[in-house]
């Protein structure tokens, strides 16, 4: 069934079993996401079709037809499981966007173990962090990161196995492993761990507004969600040649750049260099692709470069566009209209939400700036600042949340119960995960501001937190404040969003010095490297201002938002709170 204009049909009587219906799925089958995204597409005659074409630096092309994926998981699940890793220990992924981190993904999910794809621009640092956190088993890594790892490595005892699987094995270490899977021997046949919907699968790492990042984890059952928004809302269809642009270390390049397309036997295209408009142009054009996913950062640079170098390309097979992590302005989305003849669709949802929650359809009406209308089968609603309560008026800004239960929705925070149930809306205390996640008197919030329009459409505000969406990724602001003091010209550090043309945010930093530090060009500079090393890139303050004191509370907390808020040049509230002397 075609999907242009069918939102409205499909919301009456809608049941998620429609996603099983969609992937010709019999019950008894096995649901593990990595068996399902390689050998039962290959059961379905497609073993020869086209799996994942992957460009790199130069004219570096390799293309992996199904049942090369199908035959590369199994090596290295079966790796995996001989190096003694087991079913629910998370194995963490931890590389550029090389073939080998889609592989290796989906053979530790036919393992039974858990997928904990980490951001390769990361810094040892933020890599500690969340591998403490998650108590981390085995890292699968290349010779380019595994210098990071060796940094950390005596501070994690749970962790057992360095695995490299790209490099020079002559560099490696005592106790680190070498394994290349396609130099090993064959594994034809690997039967996938017996993983259920309440199964483990994929862990990850999102930051909040207090305390370190929280381990969003997910389970196999996901798969559901992610199937029937990639069939209805991307429109992936058998012959599409599909792009999304997220790195899988986000949500966006797990749920819709891994399991969504693949266990639709859809075939994936990903190029593993740097942005530049031409760059992606031409990729769009050389492998026909059909179906983009990318994210409004990009597309406001892609704007910058001009509509003119959009036409030297022939771009003629793109046939849907959608965007996701940040709110996708009305200029952009008329810009792509004029740019490749179509709008982007925007698309909102979080880690948390593992799905796409709230999103335009191919062929309803697109309101520019608007995020579109829930996805059938998900109750949502903007509920009363202060009251919590649901209300309906137009144009009302309110919380987004929505009614829990989902098959996508995240199981728990790793280790973090309570924070858990703090994002449910009239929790009982007691509530157990699995107990919150049925419960639908419940709402799970978002975090996130909007309002309603009087035809139903959404509109993004803003966050209701402190976390910092730079380029449609989230940084806390507690992480790099807990980094910037780590440097020894650091007193304190308060740290917000600033505004940015092209990125949204920016990290922006107040700090107050050390005695006797002075506070010039070098010194911002060794700042600024100290972060992009220790924690990542996209942390980094663009932009470090010296205070003589930090605005306090009286019970001594920094007031981010009042700084914050001369930074957006808002009105600064009522200051009597702030500390007098
Ligand atoms: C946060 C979630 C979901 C994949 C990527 C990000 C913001 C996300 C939109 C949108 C405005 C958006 C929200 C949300 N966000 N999509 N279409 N319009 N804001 O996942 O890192 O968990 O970030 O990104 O603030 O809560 P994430």
């Amino acid at each position: 069934m075609s999907n242009i204009g069918s939102y409205e049909e499909r919301l009456p009587g809608f049941d998620w079993a429609i996603a099983k219906e969609t992937l010709g799925w019999q019950d008894g089958e096995l649901l593990n996401i990595g068996h399902m995204a390689t050998d039962r597409i290959c059961a379905q005659g497609k073993a020869e079709k086209t799996a994942l074409i992957w460009e790199g630096f130069g004219d570096a092309k390799k293309t992996y037809t199904f049942d090369d994926m199908r035959v590369i998981t199994n090596g290295y699940a079966r790796f995996l499981q001989e190096v003694g890793v087991q079913p629910g220990d998370r194995v963490c992924i931890f590389m550029d966007k090389s073939p080998s981190l889609y592989q290796s993904f989906l053979g530790t999910l036919k393992m039974g173990a858990v997928a904990q794809p980490l951001f390769s621009a990361f810094g040892d640092d933020s890599l500690e962090v969340r591998l403490a956190s998650a108590g981390t088993r085995a890292i699968v890594t290349t010779q380019k990161h595994v210098k990071k790892v060796r940094k950390i490595q005596e501070r994690l005892p749970e962790l057992k196995h360095v695995i490299v699987v790209e490099g020079n094995p002559a560099k490696l270490r005592e106790g680190e492993l070498f394994f290349d899977v396609e130099a090993a021997p064959r594994v034809e046949n690997f039967e996938s761990y017996k993983t259920d919907e309440n199964s483990p699968s994929v862990l990850h790492y999102t930051s909040g507004t207090t305390g370190q990042p929280k381990g969003a984890q997910h389970a196999h059952g996901s798969v559901w969600g992610q199937a029937l928004t990639s069939s209805w809302v991307l429109d992936l269809q058998d012959d599409d040649v599909y792009w999304c642009t997220a790195d899988p270390g986000w949500v966006t390049g797990t749920s819709y750049g891994i399991i969504g397309p693949w266990v639709l036997g859809v075939t994936q295209c990903v190029l593993d260099v740097g942005f530049t408009s031409a760059r992606w142009y031409k990729f769009l054009q050389d492998n026909k692709v059909t179906i983009w996913y990318s994210a409004p950062t990009a597309i406001r640079s892609l704007m910058r470069d001009g509509t003119d170098l959009v036409k030297q390309y022939d771009l003629k097979h793109l046939r849907n566009l959608c965007s996701v992590g940040e709110p996708l302005n009305a200029e952009a989305v008329v810009w792509s209209e004029e740019a490749f003849g179509r709008p982007f669709l925007d698309t909102f949802w979080q880690t948390e939400t593992g799905a796409m929650m709230i999103t335009n359809y191919p062929g309803m009406k697109v309101k520019p700036g608007s995020m579109g209308k829930p996805f059938p089968g998900i109750e949502a609603a903007v509920l009363d600042l202060k009251t919590h309560v649901p209300h309906t008026e137009p144009g009302k800004v309110g919380l987004i949340a929505f009614r829990p239960g989902w098959p996508a929705m995240f199981r728990t925070y790793r280790g973090q119960e309570d924070v858990y149930r703090s994002k449910f809306f009239g929790a009982d205390e007691n509530e157990k995960p699995e107990e919150l996640r049925k419960n639908t008197n419940l709402w799970y919030v978002s975090g996130d501001r909007a309002s309603i329009d009087a035809d139903g459409y959404y509109w993004f505000v803003g966050r209701d937190d402190d976390v910092i969406n730079t380029g449609g990724h989230l940084v806390g602001p507690f992480e790099i404040e807990s980094a910037l003091i780590e440097h020894e010209a650091i007193a304190e550090a308060a740290v917000v969003g600033k505004p940015d043309k092209v990125n949204m945010e920016v990290v922006k930093a107040f700090v107050t010095l050390n005695p006797g530090f002075d506070f010039d060009d070098m010194m911002e500079l060794s700042v600024m490297n100290f972060i992009r090393k220790s924690l990542s890139p996209l942390a980094m303050p663009q932009e470090i201002e010296v205070m003589e004191k930090l605005p306090k509370t009286r019970s001594g907390k920094i007031l981010r938002r009042y700084l914050k808020a001369l930074e957006w040049g808002e009105d600064v509230g009522d200051l009597s709170t702030l500390e007098d002397d």
